[in-house]
């Protein structure tokens, strides 16, 4: 089969490494790809979001399946494209991806469904924002802009002050663009979060194993929030209770419900989860494999990943066992000193072979590019994912951080307590 893989991060390096290993994947391309990937796959540059060319391409290539990565090209409907076309594709259409793209359709979604997450309101007017912020007494409060914003929409707010600030930063001054034409405003809750993955073919939902997700820039969860530093996977705060409550009142209930609404999802549906006294409840759902825990994720995966994404797409997921590895990965990413606000790129990387031959590590590239010298060199905030496999958390942590100084580049930084939550 030849594949066409969509995005450029550490997450499409991860998915591109498991389906090199399928025995049916005779070639792979992947756009715009990175330089990592560029050593099993060959890059082409198109744009993500370039869905017209995407599609072009496939035609002319014959590509067999093309997988989307990133959510905006998803939102665009390149999903739709190419099944305009007749080309197979693994993803949902824009109308499914919705479920990432508008919080205020996802919360709407879940209040109708009764599926467990925070209060909220919903809000078209700054002006009846603020009138509800000045009438609640209880902080913090939620401020979420609507559609996508590069992870950034949330705002955490400590006072009404924060809150009053914060409708004018989405909604008058629009930082995150329409993206902030509409606004929720929702209940703090507090606990674990983890992150939960699943694989859907319409019908049925199988989720992968539980990982975690380090937002914040520096140890002990502070500075800034950023795409993430790093993951662990299986999270220890995801209980056989948690998880079997989960079953029973959040994940064939959101499939289902997106059924109801003529919204058939395939694809990879991420449930992000808060873990709190009352059971699990949604924070957010995405409409795509997360980035960095697809890192941690894929390689504890023992089934084809091509066979199941065949799957999802033909509708027969439910004939697949999908088996997992029982194991842990950790996930420490190497990123630009200045990361998440101003950065440096064009900086040569040392010790990228560090790890060849090893089956228990390797690196998945998020940003790097080749020079005019051919050299493989940092191109983005967060640059490499180092990740570790072992018997058992402990054991992938102590590894990822016996070897994490072995690669490097000018002004690199990382945390030192991935896994340690
Ligand atoms: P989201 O894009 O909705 O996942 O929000 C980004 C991050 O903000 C989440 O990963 C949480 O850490 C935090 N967050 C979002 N909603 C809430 C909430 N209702 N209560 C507490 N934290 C939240
Ligand atoms: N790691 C969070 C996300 O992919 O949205």
């Amino acid at each position: 089969m030849k594949i066409l893989v969509v995005g450029s991060g550490g997450r499409e390096h991860a998915i591109v490494w498991k389906l090199a290993q399928s025995p049916k994947a005779d070639k792979i391309y992947c756009a715009p790809g990175n330089a990592g990937i560029a050593s099993i796959a060959e890059c082409v540059p198109i744009k993500a979001t370039d869905v017209v060319k995407m599609a072009d391409f496939a035609e002319e290539k014959q590509i067999d399946l093309t997988v989307i990565g990133m959510d905006d090209p998803l939102m665009l409907g390149i999903v739709d494209e190419f099944e305009k076309r007749g080309l197979r594709v693994f993803g949902p259409r824009a109308n499914a991806a919705l479920i990432e793209g508008s919080k205020v359709f996802s919360k709407n979604l879940m209040k109708k469904y009764q599926i467990p997450t925070a209060a909220y309101e919903e809000f078209t007017n700054p002006e009846a924002a603020r009138n509800y912020i000045r009438e609640n007494k209880k902080y913090p409060l939620v401020l979420k802009a609507d559609g996508l914003a590069l992870g950034k929409g949330v705002l955490i707010c400590g006072s009404e002050a924060e809150a009053l600030a914060g409708v004018d930063e989405i909604m008058v001054d629009q930082k995150f663009g329409s993206a902030g034409n509409q606004m929720v405003i929702e209940e703090f809750l507090t606990g674990q979060e983890v992150s939960v993955l699943s694989f859907c073919d319409g019908k049925t939902v199988k989720t992968m194993v539980s990982a975690q997700d380090h937002k914040r820039a520096l140890d002990n969860e502070q500075g800034l929030n950023t795409g993430g530093m790093g993951t662990f996977s299986p999270s220890q705060y995801y209980t056989k209770e948690y998880e079997e409550k989960a079953i029973e009142t959040i994940f064939q209930k959101t499939v289902d419900a997106m059924n109801a609404e003529g919204r058939t999802f395939k694809g990879v549906l991420y449930y992000g989860l808060m873990l709190t006294k009352d059971g699990p409840k949604v924070l957010e759902y995405n409409a795509r494999f997360g980035d960095p825990e697809t890192q941690v994720i894929l390689p504890r995966l023992k089934t084809d990943l091509l066979d199941i994404f065949e799957a999802c797409i033909d509708g027969c997921l439910d004939q697949l066992d999908i088996q997992w590895e029982d194991n842990a990965a950790v996930c420490v990413v190497l990123a630009s000193g200045g990361y998440p606000v101003s950065y440096q790129k064009g900086y040569p990387i040392q010790g990228l072979n560090a790890f060849d031959g090893r089956d228990d590590m390797m690196i998945f590239h998020a940003g790097t590019a080749f020079n005019e010298k051919g050299e493989i060199v940092t191109s983005g905030g967060r640059v490499l994912g180092i990740v570790a496999l072992g018997d058992n958390l402990k054991d992938a942590i102590d590894k990822a951080y016996a070897h994490v100084d072995e690669v490097t580049f000018k002004d690199a930084f990382y945390r030192h307590d991935i896994g340690r939550k």
